[in-house]
């Protein structure tokens, strides 16, 4: 996790890189920092806390001024969050600053040997023995710095992308990347480094991903030049000019970018199917999925692997796909799968779902299915991302940027894609009837419009917010495709407002978690009338009984939950397979409000960053 930024060119580097840095905040947030150089100087701060935090002391401590810098705010992973473990870090010597993102894990081995010929650490972290290695590498070996992080890199275990320049050539930064993600913007005589492209989108639209194993050296006036970190091939890389613009990733009016997101939802949904979703013609058209239809039809088996809320997105999808076209879906947790020496077959279909197609668990599930042979499909926000670009073939969800730690609209577009997927492999396989096939469409088109009424709640969901904020414990509860949906309403409760939840399918509270129940436990229930309407209602009724307070979620004009419930949130109806895309909004906005209510950092929970980049 972590993000990087650097800038080398003709510019004052320090208000790019400092802004850049604020963007990436999303990647980690527990401290961070910058080293300038200008003037003749190396100059740097690095602070425990926000990059606002780090600004202030800089601005506070020194001259900022200077065209080549290097900053960083981190997740912490070797070294509690504190300023000395904080980034940049430096070599013995003083010259060599680097910037890091990801783990070292033979760090411990390498520090050893570092300590016995006389380098000292002043820091917990992994970063600054790797520092250390590069400069050993210069003083023993007599080579530039491009060929020392080259040659470091191959005596290093893990991964990283990492930023490094010497003081005394302040013309260069050596880049790599290995496992963590890394983008050069490309200006006229400039260049820009950062984890991804957000923080130079003003700049230039011109990028360059760099590859996993690869080294590149910037410099100001010759270029970029790129080799294999392993056999030191040299690589011509691919410029890709990018969409994004600065609106995607500002707050738009909100108070947050997880407000704002949540507000995207139908907008999201509607660039998700856009030339997929051809209700007229009755036709889904997906090229991903159309240049492998025969693979998918062959597959006797689905394994649906993601973490998090993806992983939900995946659950959901389980009820889709198996109800529409009988193959049957396995969904695992990818750091579970990537351990446990799963059955693959040949013949097997893998569908990986990531937002920000970097979560490394999920990478990894990734390969072992590719080494074992079977067809990986990949689900994807980020474009360009590392899962996009591992997987044999995929769908981008065009959700736009996600800011806020807290999945919202990169959960509501993964289910919009595996609903395509499922319903245009139904009527591949034929079984879908034409009638099916067609309602489904046309349904599935609405449901943005579904969503705009569903968000017109949020002052009677405030106000639910303003009765609950207070508890210690909340119970979501969902039966069918809807118990994915409480279990992401109960993560999104513990994310961002740090108060227990737990989602449950609704039948299961009578096996244990109605234990739980007493006046103080606020149960939130879905309880829209498609699929098991009747037997939510009992399920209702049992918690009443032991005084449970309910939130339910219902469908517009519902009186008999209505009496039941302590408090009701009304959403549009729609067909059971596709309710959770309108049922969950409600729960996002629930938690959203609490978190505000508590005066949490909303879109960034503690402990929490938005790229899982580790194990
Ligand atoms: O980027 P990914 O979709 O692979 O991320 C997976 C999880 O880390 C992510 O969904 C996480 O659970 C979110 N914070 C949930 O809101």
């Amino acid at each position: 996790m972590c993000g990087i930024v650097g800038y080398i060119g003709n510019r004052e580097a320090y208000p790019i890189v400092a802004k850049g840095l604020q963007r990436l905040e999303y990647r980690g947030y527990d401290s961070a920092g910058i080293a300038i150089y200008g003037n003749g100087e190396l100059k740097y701060s690095k602070t425990k806390g926000k990059v606002a935090d780090m600004r202030r002391k800089l601005e506070a401590e020194i001259d900022p001024s200077g065209t080549i810098a290097l900053g960083h705010t981190r997740w912490a992973t070797h070294g509690v969050p504190n300023d000395i473990n904080s980034h940049p870090h430096f070599s013995n010597s003083g010259n060599l600053v680097i910037i890091h993102n990801g783990i070292i894990e033979n760090y411990d081995a390498l520090k050893k040997e570092l300590t016995s010929r006389g380098y000292s650490f002043s820091s917990d972290t992994d970063t600054e023995v790797l520092v250390n290695l590069i400069e050993d590498v210069i003083v023993k070996e007599g080579v530039k710095l491009g060929k020392a992080v080259q040659m470091t890199l191959n005596q290093v275990v893990g991964a990283y992308a990492i930023a490094v320049f010497d003081r005394r050539k302040p013309n260069e930064i050596v880049v790599a990347r290995l496992g963590s993600p890394l983008a050069i913007g490309i200006g006229k005589d400039e260049y820009f480094i950062a984890s991804d492209a957000s923080p130079f989108i003003e700049y230039t639209n011109n990028v360059i991903y760099l590859e996993d194993g690869e080294v590149a050296v910037v410099r100001k006036e010759k270029g970029i030049k790129v080799r294999k970190i392993e056999d030191d091939t040299m690589v011509d890389p691919y410029v890709q000019e990018l969409q994004l613009n600065l609106e995607q990733i500002e707050k738009g009016g909100f108070d947050h970018f997880m407000l704002k997101e949540i507000f995207e939802q139908p907008a999201a949904i509607r660039d998700t199917y856009r030339g997929r979703l051809l209700a007229d013609e009755g036709i889904v058209s997906m090229a991903g999925v159309d240049d492998n239809l025969e693979r998918f039809l062959n597959a006797k088996r689905i394994i649906v692997v993601a973490c998090g809320t993806s992983w939900h997105a995946g659950l959901v999808s389980e009820y889709l796909i198996e109800e529409l076209t009988r193959i049957p879906v396995e969904v695992e947790y990818a750091s579970e799968f990537r351990y446990r020496n799963p059955i693959i077959n040949r013949d097997d279909v893998v569908i990986a779902i990531s937002q920000s197609g970097e979560t490394a668990d999920t990478m990894a599930a990734i390969k072992l299915a590719k080494e074992r042979g079977a067809f990986v499909f990949g689900v994807c926000n980020v474009v360009g991302s590392s899962i996009a670009r591992e997987t044999h073939a995929g769908a981008y969800t065009h959700a736009g940027p996600e800011i806020g730690v807290a999945s919202t609209k990169a959960f509501t577009t993964q289910i919009t894609i595996l609903a395509l997927i499922a319903l245009k492999l139904a009527k591949a396989k034929g079984t879908i009837s034409k009638s099916d096939f067609q309602m489904h469409l046309q349904e599935l088109e609405t449901i943005p419009q579904k969503i705009e009424v569903a968000l017109e709640s949020n002052d009677a969901i405030r106000e639910v917010a303003f009765r609950y904020k207070d508890a210690r414990n909340c119970i979501y509860l969902g039966r069918g495709c809807n118990f994915p949906v409480a279990l992401e309403g109960a993560l999104k409760l513990k994310e961002i407002s740090y108060i227990h939840a737990e989602g449950y399918p609704a039948a299961e509270m009578k096996h244990g978690p109605i234990a739980l129940i007493d006046e103080e436990m606020p149960v939130v229930v879905i309880a829209t009338r498609k699929g098991h309407y009747e037997k939510v209602v009992s399920n209702i009724q049992e918690i009443k009984s032991r005084k449970g307070k309910i939130i339910a979620i219902i469908n517009e004009g519902d009186t008999s939950v209505r009496e039941l419930a302590d408090h009701v949130i009304e959403v549009p109806e729609t067909m059971e397979s596709l309710s959770p895309l309108v049922n969950t909004i409600p729960l996002q906005l629930l938690s959203y409000h609490i978190a505000v209510m508590l005066n949490k950092n909303v879109d960034q929970p503690r402990n929490l960053a938005k790229s899982v980049t580790v194990e």
